[in-house]
């Protein structure tokens, strides 16, 4: 059984899909939910799914207390899902290429510092982009320029605001991430075609 880890600070959306994703596989489990906030929401969505949670300080991660406890639960792949704080190099280092980030951005545009959340969307609409999408690539101690493994555009209206691009960006997420990671670690018979 290969052990996946998925980290996130916040609603845990996409870590519930990914949960849903991989519940009765027999090749690969959730083993571990963790976060740096003690009251996200991606905790309840665990509780429901059954998965182990676990909850860290920066501090505390920093410290090294995530990797030993990731190490210890035998994990072979970390997901980043909504994750917000910068990963400790050790950490990165522990993962060579088994560490995962989706990016809510057609990366190398609106990546790097401060680009989370709202903040790309509103930076999407601001510029007057007709398209925006998501990235997931590989993490290295250049936060959002990891390889690129997958990417999915989806066009962006003089109509939308923030909010609705936020929508449009969540759907791909969804849709995409779960069989993503599948494909990644080795667990789909058929790979994922329209990485591009
Ligand atoms: C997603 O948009 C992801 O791309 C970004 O954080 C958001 C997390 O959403 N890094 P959720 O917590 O999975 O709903």
């Amino acid at each position: 059984m290969i052990k996946l880890a998925i980290l996130a600070s916040g609603s845990g959306s996409n870590a519930e899909k990914i949960m849903a994703h991989f519940q009765g596989s027999t090749k690969a489990e959730i083993a571990l939910i963790a976060s740096n906030k003690v009251d996200a929401f991606v905790l309840e969505r665990a509780k429901k799914f059954g998965v182990p949670t676990f909850t860290f300080s920066r501090k505390e991660m920093d410290a090294g207390v995530l990797l030993a406890k990731l190490q210890e639960e035998q994990i072979d792949w970390v997901i980043l899902a909504g994750f917000l704080l910068k990963i400790p190099e050790a950490l990165i280092r522990a993962f060579p290429n088994r560490m995962v980030n989706i990016h809510p951005a057609l990366l190398p545009n609106y990546g790097g510092k401060g680009m989370y959340g709202h903040h790309v969307h509103e930076a999407v609409k601001t510029a007057g982009d007709t398209e925006t999408g998501i990235t997931i690539h590989l993490v290295n101690e250049h936060y959002d320029e990891g390889k690129i493994i997958f990417q999915a555009a989806t066009p962006v209206t003089p109509e939308d605001t923030p909010d609705t691009i936020a929508q449009k960006v969540h759907a791909l997420e969804h849709r995409y991430f779960p069989e993503v990671i599948e494909s990644l670690v080795g667990t789909s018979t058929s790979s994922v075609t329209d990485v591009g």
